[in-house]
């Protein structure tokens, strides 16, 4: 889990790390949802969350990596995930009001001050009127692994820069925590 604002490298997956099911428990993701799975790295949860939400829904596997876009497109032809090489922090091609949950998973501690409110504007913009945004992040404690202390967020600082309903807190691994929150009215 280093090196992580250069892009996305084999091996950098919090795949064995967090409790998946419990993640999709406090989701609650239905069929026909479109998600959002931002800096999906090899695309674990994407493929996931395009189980819950059937043929009838949508995911979309958002990086900045050209190499974890190119593996994915390769492992998900003619399925509900839509692979897709962007900067969540600038404004995509994505739709406006067009999602009804994004994801992030050790993505937020990533970006810079400014990433960050250029990912939430980025973010209001995507979401349908009640959509929801789900962060994972490492405790903000000395692990065994991990990025330097410095560079990890609280919840209370998440709260902080995201603008929107908060919902919930969940542990989501023995060093993982997730936060989830509403889009405004
Ligand atoms: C630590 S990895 C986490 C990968 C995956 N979410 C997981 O939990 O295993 C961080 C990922 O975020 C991607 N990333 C970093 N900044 C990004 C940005 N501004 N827009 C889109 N993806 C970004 C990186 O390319 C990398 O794949």
């Amino acid at each position: 889990m280093d090196n992580e604002q250069t892009g996305h490298r084999k091996g950098n997956s919090t795949e064995p790390l967090v409790e998946i099911q419990s993640i999709l428990k406090a989701l609650n993701i239905l069929p026909g949802q479109t998600v959002l799975d931002v800096g999906c790295g090899n695309g674990y949860m994407a493929k996931e969350f395009s189980r819950l939400v059937t043929e009838t829904g949508k995911v979309h596997g958002l990086d900045r990596s050209p190499q974890a876009i190119e593996t994915l497109e390769k492992e998900t032809q003619d399925t509900n995930i839509c692979p897709i090489e962007a900067d969540i922090t600038q404004r995509t091609a994505l739709q406006a009001a067009s999602v009804d949950l994004i994801y992030l998973s050790t993505v937020f501690h990533v970006f810079s001050e400014e990433q960050k409110d250029g990912f939430v504007r980025e973010a209001n913009r995507l979401l349908k009127p009640k959509g929801k945004l789900a962060l994972v992040e490492i405790e903000k404690k000395d692990t065994p692994f991990g990025p330097p202390r410095s560079k990890r967020v609280s919840p209370a600082e998440m709260q902080q820069s995201i603008s929107m309903k908060w919902l919930s807190l969940t542990r989501v691994g023995e060093h993982f925590y997730m936060q989830v929150f509403e889009k405004n009215e």
